[in-house]
């Protein structure tokens, strides 16, 4: 049993401690109203009596005991002490609201996870960064995420207060990355470089960031969630964030002057009149039980007010959100318990004025760019150049390589995407030849093989207890081996992930494996259930499950036959290594 097990396991018997942590563990102040206003003294006082009873479950005991936020003041005494000594709901659930994941597989070292609103990050800080990694040798190094992030991986407690103190003085914070709080605001990569861009959502994901955070400082009032919310903003029409999967997201739309909504047909003069604003939808989650799209909230905002309604959203999911069953307490619980209508009306409610209903239609219109390659801005003369970074992984050297391209050849600036890759904008024309021909170029391809340029993964037993299999180092040999074998026409989109909780989103793939368990002669061995038919995009459609307990050490041809089924791979060869296709008659008279 490993990580949320153990904390079921632990809780309530956490070791004595022969020292005091000098600051008090009493219940943090949280306000009621927002992230100012009256106290309220226990979490368990903020949620609906019926789902609430203190002690329903044991993650809401813990959080009602102690708000990890307090952490923060304690982590020289925990620096001190060291992770053994640690009580252990502190070590494996309460740092977490800092963004500190204990690792039960790498015992003594801590997986750090930033917030990087809009996945946007400069060079100044990826090299403070890489220094982090660095510092710990073969054990750092640094994984970009799905959510526009990364990860910083070998960190032991005993840094951490210097960690912090660097981070705090270059604008970076990891505050309430992990647990029941607000995950990384995710945000069109493009933004302010498409000439094709709707709205910039740079500025509305820092806010909106810094709304949930205070500034990065912590924010009591969000740390006490009823589980994780994620939040996309969508500037772009290629729907570039996946908003279907995101308990709150906003897609870009146009309305009228007046309210109506302004669509096709309209004349020059009605174009003039129409607002760019967001379409809202709410309560996109995956879970080992359950995976749903979001559903439309039937509201419309304009720009300004998206911080207000993303508070808002919290404040009732906050309040109201079902705490009793942690299974079932992501927001689509309460959306379904109250129906859309009600759930509506609360926000409103919470908000204080009537919100304007949904534009008839979005402006998701495209189908999904992977932004990998050289592509000209909106701004002439310059490029952004996105770069393939193999399952996302990177470590101390290439972050100082990362940023000094972003700075010789850019404006320092670096972007992640939600495949776990990299974009350096604002490259000059003039600088592009160079770029190109720099080492890293060849690794970081700008123009890698089909089947590598769609591969995603999560972490996997590598460093997450709770994996099932072996999964990025797997997903990198896979893929080598199918395009050592086959010509695959076009980007395919494969995404593993180590187990049923979906951090690699199998269900948004062309094809999607999943870590479980199988039987192999007898023999319990790590396997994958394949999904597949995942959209993404302007029509996204999540997939399915249509092959269970597929032993990996059986995999390979599997994923050859669905390659040339479904996707057009066509085997380079007919040799040995093709034989599996080929009957072997055909090959003998080669
Ligand atoms: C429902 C139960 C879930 C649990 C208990 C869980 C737990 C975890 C843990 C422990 C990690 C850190 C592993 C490491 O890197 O060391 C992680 C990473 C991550 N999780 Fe989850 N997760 C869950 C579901 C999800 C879902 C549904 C998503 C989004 C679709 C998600 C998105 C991520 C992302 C983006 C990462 C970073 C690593 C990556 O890019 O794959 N998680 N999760
Ligand atoms: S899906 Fe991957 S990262 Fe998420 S919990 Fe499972 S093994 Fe860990």
């Amino acid at each position: 049993m490993t990580d949320a097990g153990e904390i079921l396991a632990k809780v309530g018997k956490t070791k004595a401690d022969a020292t005091e942590p000098p600051v008090s563990t009493d219940k943090t102040q949280r306000s009621a109203g927002g992230s100012s206003g009256g106290a309220l003294p226990q979490a368990q006082n903020l949620t609906d009596a019926g789902d609430s009873t203190p002690g329903a479950n044991k993650f809401e005991r813990i959080k009602a005991a102690k708000d990890g936020l307090v952490l923060k003041q304690e982590l020289d005494y925990l620096a001190k002490i060291g992770w053994e000594a640690m009580d252990e709901a502190d070590r494996d659930f309460r740092l977490r609201v800092l963004g500190l994941f204990y690792r039960t597989v790498t015992p003594g070292k801590f997986m750090l996870r930033m917030r990087l609103a809009n996945g946007v990050i400069t060079s100044g800080q990826m090299r403070v960064l890489a220094e982090i990694v660095q510092h710990y040798g073969d054990e750092g190094n640094a994984d970009i995420t799905t959510r526009q992030n990364i990860q910083l991986r070998g960190v032991r407690i005993e840094d951490v207060p210097e960690i912090f103190h660097k981070l705090h003085q270059i604008g970076l914070t990891s505050v309430q990355s992990g647990v029941d709080n607000v995950r990384n605001i995710t945000g069109s990569p493009l933004a302010g470089l498409d000439p094709e861009e709707l709205i910039d959502t740079r500025g509305l994901c820092r806010k909106v960031q810094d709304m949930i955070t205070k500034n990065g400082e912590g924010n009591p009032a969000f740390t006490n969630l009823p589980r994780k919310f994620n939040i996309a903003i969508a500037g772009c029409r290629d729907n570039s964030v996946h908003a279907e999967l995101n308990d709150l997201a906003f897609i870009p739309a146009f309305k009228r002057a007046g309210g109506a909504e302004g669509a096709e047909g309209a004349g020059e003069e009605e174009f003039s009149e129409r607002r760019i604003g967001f379409n809202v939808i709410v309560g996109g989650m995956f879970s080992p039980k359950r995976y749903a799209a979001a559903v439309p909230l039937n509201v419309w905002v304009p720009p300004d007010d998206v911080v207000a309604l993303s508070e808002a959203i919290l404040l009732v999911y906050r309040n109201h959100g079902l705490r009793a069953n942690r299974q079932k307490s992501r927001l689509m619980y309460l959306v379904d318990q109250w129906g859309i209508e009600r759930f509506r009306a609360e926000v409103e409610n919470q908000i204080g004025h009537s919100l304007e209903t949904a534009a008839e239609k979005d402006e998701f219109l495209w189908d999904k760019r992977d932004h990998i390659g050289v592509y000209p801005q909106k701004q002439p003369g310059l490029n952004f150049v996105g770069m393939h970074i193999p399952i996302g992984r990177v470590y101390a050297q290439d972050m100082f390589d990362l940023a000094r391209m972003a700075e010789v050849y850019g404006t320092g600036e670096i972007r992640f995407t939600v495949e776990q890759n990299l974009i350096i904008p604002n490259i000059p024309d003039s600088r592009l030849e160079p770029f190109l021909q720099e080492p890293l170029s060849e690794r970081f391809s700008v123009n890698p093989d089909n089947l590598m340029r769609g591969l995603v993964s999560c972490t996997g037993s590598q460093f997450c207890g709770f994996a099932l299999i072996e999964t990025k180092n797997r997903a990198l040999a896979f893929v080598k081996a199918l395009e050592a074998e086959l010509s695959v026409p076009r980007p395919i989109r494969i995404h593993w992930t180590g187990c049923p909780n979906s951090c690699g989103q199998p269900q948004v793939a062309d094809i999607g494996l999943m870590g479980t368990k199988g039987r192999k002669n007898g023999q319990v061995v790590e396997a994958v259930d394949i999904w597949m038919e995942g959209k993404v995009g302007h029509e996204a459609e999540l997939g399915k499950r249509v092959m269970k307990g597929i032993p990996c050490d059986d995999l390979k041809p599997v994923l050859r036959d669905l390659l040339i089924e479904h996707f057009g791979a066509i085997p380079k060869s007919t040799d040995r290594s093709t034989e599996y296709f080929i009957p072997p008659a055909l090959v003998d008279e080669q």
